[in-house]
């Protein structure tokens, strides 16, 4: 087992050395070089996040492994490959793809993430999960990012590749991101050695705001604090480093990233009609809601106060609403 495991990460570093000496050097890859030209990639980049292109053809890679004497069937099982449909055989898994390498903590190559230059499904595919790479243990980056998340004690946390690597050139060395699945348990655990806070800087649009609302309680319960950055609706990182600007960027977006509790207040508008009384009233008894259960009576209180202003309520009234929600939940 140990020995498979030697060769699939040798014949990953191959593979990722092939895909970038490719988009580097060859004809076939003059669009996706351009494609990655448009979105901000300069060469610094490319070289240091060891991007790479792998061709439209059916056996680029699957020709190269195997005058390199990698068995195809090794090859298959280690995601590389894939068994072909109708015959005997295999043929290349990722095709007119940019490739992403994927690291293991340690600095090793062990999956690629292939992202389409053009509109088209799946956009990303991701090697499958095997002997070395397992999707819900694997953040992207963590190798490079692990000693600035100690130094701060503080890690942030992307949905997409593109957007750790563009904060990272904005200067936000702790990012790492999942592997296009939500947030584990395990991730927790694994980022909890290096880190007592997390930053959530997810997509601006409901699905990246609904994922950073359910990762919440999973990383208050492993024992973070928690901190969310709220993009512009529609806009992720990336994109919005891309029209405003870095510094724009970690200013609003890393520093000014609000507590979970802000966070949930304002997920939790979009869900009421405030236009309305029924609407405020049904408002403010959720938001209290969610004050009541923090445990730090001075930030409770702190809430409070802005809601009953908002709201032109009296502090009192809510501070009993709370305390008779903070009786039911014991
Ligand atoms: N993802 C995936 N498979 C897909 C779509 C998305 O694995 N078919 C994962 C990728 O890790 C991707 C992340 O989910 O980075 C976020 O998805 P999305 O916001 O749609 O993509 P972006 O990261 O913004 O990709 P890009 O900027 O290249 O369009
Ligand atoms: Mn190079
Ligand atoms: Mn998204
Ligand atoms: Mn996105
Ligand atoms: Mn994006």
């Amino acid at each position: 087992f140990q020995k498979e495991k030697k060769i699939l990460h040798e014949a990953h570093d191959y593979s990722s050395k092939l895909y970038h000496y490719l988009l580097r050097n060859t004809d076939v890859a003059k669009p996706a070089l351009e494609y990655l030209q448009s979105r901000g990639f300069n060469d610094g980049l490319i070289e240091h996040f060891g991007i790479g292109y792998a061709p439209a053809r059916w056996d680029t890679l699957t020709q190269a492994l195997e005058r390199k004497g990698y068995s195809p069937a090794e090859m298959e099982a280690g995601g590389l490959l894939s068994r072909r449909q109708e015959s005997d055989g295999y043929v290349d898994r990722f095709r007119d793809r940019i490739i992403f390498p994927i690291h293991d903590a340690s600095g090793q190559i062990i999956a690629f993430a292939g992202r389409l230059l053009s509109d088209g499904q799946p956009k990303y595919l991701n090697s499958p999960e095997t002997p070395l790479f397992n999707k819900s243990r694997t953040l992207y980056r963590l190798h490079e990012a692990r000693p600035a998340i100690r130094r701060a004690r503080q890690v942030v946390l992307f949905e997409g590749y593109v957007d750790v690597i563009k904060a990272w050139y904005a200067g936000v060395h702790n990012g790492v991101a999942t592997m296009g699945t939500a947030l584990t348990g395990e991730h927790a655990a694994l980022l909890k050695r290096f880190a007592d806070e997390v930053i959530l800087c997810y997509d601006g649009d409901d699905a990246g705001q609904a994922a950073a609302h359910k990762s919440i309680p999973l990383l208050e319960e492993a024992g973070f604090r928690v901190r969310v950055s709220v993009l512009p609706n529609r806009m992720d990182p990336d994109e919005y480093i891309s029209s405003h600007g870095q510094e724009p960027f970690v200013r609003e977006f890393i520093e000014g990233a609000v507590s979970a509790v802000k966070f949930q207040l304002i997920y939790l508008r979009k869900a009421h009609i405030l236009l309305e009384e029924d609407g405020r009233i049904r408002y403010l008894r959720d938001a209290v809601r969610i004050v009541a259960r923090r445990d730090s009576p001075t930030e409770r209180e702190l809430l409070l106060k802005e809601l009953a202003q908002e709201f032109g309520v009296s502090l009192d009234t809510l501070k009993q609403e709370s305390h008779e929600f903070r009786q039911q939940e014991k």
